[in-house]
């Protein structure tokens, strides 16, 4: 299919997850894409794996979130393949963080990656659009937050709810153009990322009336319809794409509420210099403290993911502010690196 030849796409934050398979499909149908990220060895392997399906794709790396290298978008979409028809704000952040410890520099982060690289794509490439006198897409990347409170995602949610009320809003100054502006409102979508958490599509599964979480694709296709010739008459839109979560709204709070990673090593426990042959991991009093009463603490070794069950109360505090996990012999059995605490 040719639905999109002679067009030229920008997706921002598209070395992994759903911006890369939308620059997959946009490209399997015909687009030229300049294909951003943050992340250079991100942007070329993407590219790559585009270029090698013979898709035509330039990778172009660096931070969406700074207006110059918008316009460098821009100016790469012209000057590669003469034009810029569709652009998709795919960025975005998520700094999960409690509301009444929430940093300055987290929120401005969440605001300047998710609304200001939003903001100003669509700005410098409706600019261009209208000098082209050819119509334009817009598409921005909200997500289910933005309608549905989630705890210790307040920055977040708002940002997203703020892009689709920048959709709506940009109907009355692009129509005129025959610019149309939409959002997507993803609900929890697999990704590379989610793999790292061995509850994930379990949890998703169980909560999402249709059965089971997004992929990658489910957005990917949502995605390419509204930027296709067939959505011209949409604009202004946020479509919801969740599996019907959104409209029942089971609370993930009850069964993912604080999530820490951090990457330690065992230590053996040695107390008053006698080795006991304890394991144990070592927990920051932050991290004891975010954790609830009952978690669990799994193990990524060699490609496999183990679980255990433990309460808060077995973590053993040491007097200096941080707390131990002592291993029983289950978990004394695993060794690795990848520790995720929930
Ligand atoms: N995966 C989900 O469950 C989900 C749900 C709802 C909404 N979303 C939204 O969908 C979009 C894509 O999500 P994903 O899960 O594929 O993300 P991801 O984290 O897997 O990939 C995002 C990419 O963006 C890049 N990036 C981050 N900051 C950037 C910047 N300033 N400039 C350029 N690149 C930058 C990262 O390097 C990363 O490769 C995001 O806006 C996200 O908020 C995702």
């Amino acid at each position: 299919m040719n639905t999109f030849k002679n067009k030229t796409a920008i997706v921002t934050g598209a070395g992994q997850g759903i911006g890369l398979e939308i620059c997959k499909q946009l490209a399997a149908q015909g687009a030229s894409i300049i294909l951003n990220d943050i992340e250079l060895s991100l942007a070329d392997e993407g590219a790559r794996s585009i270029q090698k399906e013979k898709g035509n794709c330039i990778p172009v790396a660096g931070d969406c979130s700074e207006v110059a290298f918008i316009q460098t978008l821009i100016d790469a979409g012209l000057r590669n393949f003469g034009s810029v028809d569709i652009v998709i704000a795919n960025a975005g952040i998520t700094l999960f963080g409690d509301f009444l410890e929430y940093k300055p520099e987290d929120f401005y982060n969440v605001m300047k990656v998710n609304l200001g690289g939003s903001f100003f794509l669509a700005q410098l490439a409706a600019r261009q659009m209208k000098e082209q006198e050819t119509g334009g897409r817009i598409l921005f990347m909200s997500s289910v937050t933005g309608h549905q409170a989630h705890k210790n995602l307040a920055a977040y949610a708002m940002s997203k709810a703020a892009l689709e009320m920048l959709a709506k809003n940009l109907v009355l100054e692009l129509s005129p153009y025959k610019i149309t502006v939409n959002a997507i409102a993803p609900g929890a979508t697999s990704t590379e990322r989610t793999k790292s958490d061995p509850d994930y599509e379990k949890t998703w599964s169980r909560i999402t009336p249709i059965g089971k979480p997004a992929s990658i694709q489910d957005i990917a296709s949502t995605a390419l319809f509204l930027v296709s010739p067939e959505a011209g008459h949409i604009t202004g839109q946020t479509l919801i794409v969740d599996g019907g979560w959104t409209s029942v709204s089971p609370s993930p709070i009850k069964v993912r509420m604080s999530m820490i990673q951090f990457t330690t090593t065992l230590h053996k426990f040695d107390k008053k210099g006698e080795k006991t042959g304890w394991t144990y991991l070592e927990i920051s009093a932050k991290q004891a403290h975010q954790l609830k009463p009952n978690c669990k603490v799994s193990f990524r070794i060699k490609g496999s993911i183990d679980s255990y069950a433990f309460q808060k109360t077995a973590l053993l505090p040491m007097g200096d502010g941080k707390f131990i996990l002592p291993f029983n012999a289950a978990m004394r059995k695993a060794t690795g690196k990848n520790w995720v605490i929930r």
